[in-house]
């Protein structure tokens, strides 16, 4: 396990249609400073040479890819993460525990073991869309279930709003990580992200780790954008 309070807790979400803005950004940043995470878009546009790129800027790259089918093609596709050198990567918890369980198997057999998280119940659907899926009572109920059988199945951590992060905190213990998108500094628009925290709100709700975009990757200085989140988050101590 990352001993997460030495390192940078903020995760630079790069969601570009090109890989020149992203590097752009990227070049301005210092890797002892930030984490990166690459999603489905640049991935699918750009492919592993993208993230071999910035694994090789120095940077921990969390591969957000979400991986989700049978056991042993998830467990191959999280092999084929760790190939390419990056930090953490993540899939869907609710392809249960079978599949969690071989992936971090697949995983422990390897020299370079990147952390292995899960998403529980995506923060996009509410009731009566988990209902029409099957899922039974209300999204935050399913989290908790999910992030239970996420910790079972040995894994590092789940994704999670701020606000599911106190819930779900205490039922997990310390020693597992809460990474968590949603987050936008007082000071910053909240774009299209609905239910909001402030970085430093999140780390008190128990989050670790913080996924933030656009308030620094639409900001006209990206570096003072980060450093001022980063002063914002200075004093939090667990
Ligand atoms: O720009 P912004 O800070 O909203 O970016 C947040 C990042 O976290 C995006 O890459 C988005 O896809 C991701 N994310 C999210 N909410 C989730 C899961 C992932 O915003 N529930």
């Amino acid at each position: 396990m990352t001993d997460v309070a030495r390192d940078p807790r903020i995760i630079v979400a790069l969601d570009y249609p090109a890989a020149a803005p992203a590097l752009d950004l990227v070049s301005g940043l210092d890797p002892a400073s930030c984490r990166l995470k690459v999603g489905k878009e640049m991935f699918t546009r750009l492919g592993p040479a993208f993230v071999e790129q910035l694994v090789g800027r120095g940077f921990d790259v969390f591969l957000d890819l979400k991986f989700h089918d049978i056991p042993n093609t998830v467990a191959a596709a999280c092999a084929a993460a760790a190939d390419l050198g990056v930090w953490m990567v993540n899939l869907h918890a609710s392809g249960g525990r079978k599949m969690m369980t071989t992936a971090r198997e697949r995983l422990e057999s390897l020299s370079h073991r990147p952390l292995l998280i899960a998403v529980t119940i995506l923060t996009s659907l509410g009731e009566k869309d988990i209902a029409e899926v099957g899922f039974v009572g209300a999204p935050a109920d399913n989290v908790v279930r999910l992030a239970r059988l996420t910790r079972e199945s040995g894994l590092d951590g789940i994704v999670c709003s701020p606000l599911e992060a106190a819930e779900v905190r205490p039922l997990v213990g310390r020693d597992f990580l809460l990474v968590t998108p949603g987050v936008r500094p007082a000071s910053a628009a909240r774009d299209d992200q609905k239910r909001v925290m402030t970085p430093l709100d999140a780390l008190n709700n128990g989050a670790d780790m913080l996924v933030i975009g656009r308030p620094i990757t639409a900001a006209d200085d990206p570096q003072a954008s980060l450093e001022r989140i980063q002063r914002e988050i200075a004093g939090f101590r667990r």
